[in-house]
């Protein structure tokens, strides 16, 4: 079996300078960035047949969320987030898990 370090790939500050920064527009410039580097959908004849949905069913979701609630990290998640070593697969990346409070807005 062959195992691709995605999530260290994402933070390697070789490829994205700051990587712990929330820095969104960093993603802007789509024909900058090295396909290599970025692969939450895999690559190749076998990545995501549905990416271009994801993405869609993501932002649409993201957007009725945030239109309709304040969402803060609760009491109980670790601040600042801590990368659980050796973590593989499914199982969660950050110690603690993530834990957020979700007010409503509207
Ligand atoms: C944010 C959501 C999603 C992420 C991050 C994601 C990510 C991935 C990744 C990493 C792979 C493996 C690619 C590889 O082996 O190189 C994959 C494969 C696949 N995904 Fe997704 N996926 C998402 C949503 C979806 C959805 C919504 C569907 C279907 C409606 C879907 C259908 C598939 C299928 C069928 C494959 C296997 C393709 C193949 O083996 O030829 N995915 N996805």
């Amino acid at each position: 079996m062959i195992i691709i370090p995605t999530i260290a790939i994402h933070r390697d500050p070789n490829f994205y300078p700051d990587p712990e920064k929330f820095d969104p527009e960093r993603f802007s410039d789509h024909k900058n960035i090295n396909p290599y580097y970025y692969m939450p959908f895999g690559l190749g004849p076998r990545n995501c047949i549905a990416s271009r949905f994801a993405l869609i069913e993501m932002k649409t979701l993201l957007f009725k969320i945030l239109l309709n609630f304040e969402i803060e990290p609760a009491k109980r998640m670790i601040l600042p987030l801590k990368l659980v070593k050796g973590a593989v697969g499914p199982s969660s990346y950050v110690e603690g898990d993530f834990w957020f409070t979700f007010k409503r807005i509207s």
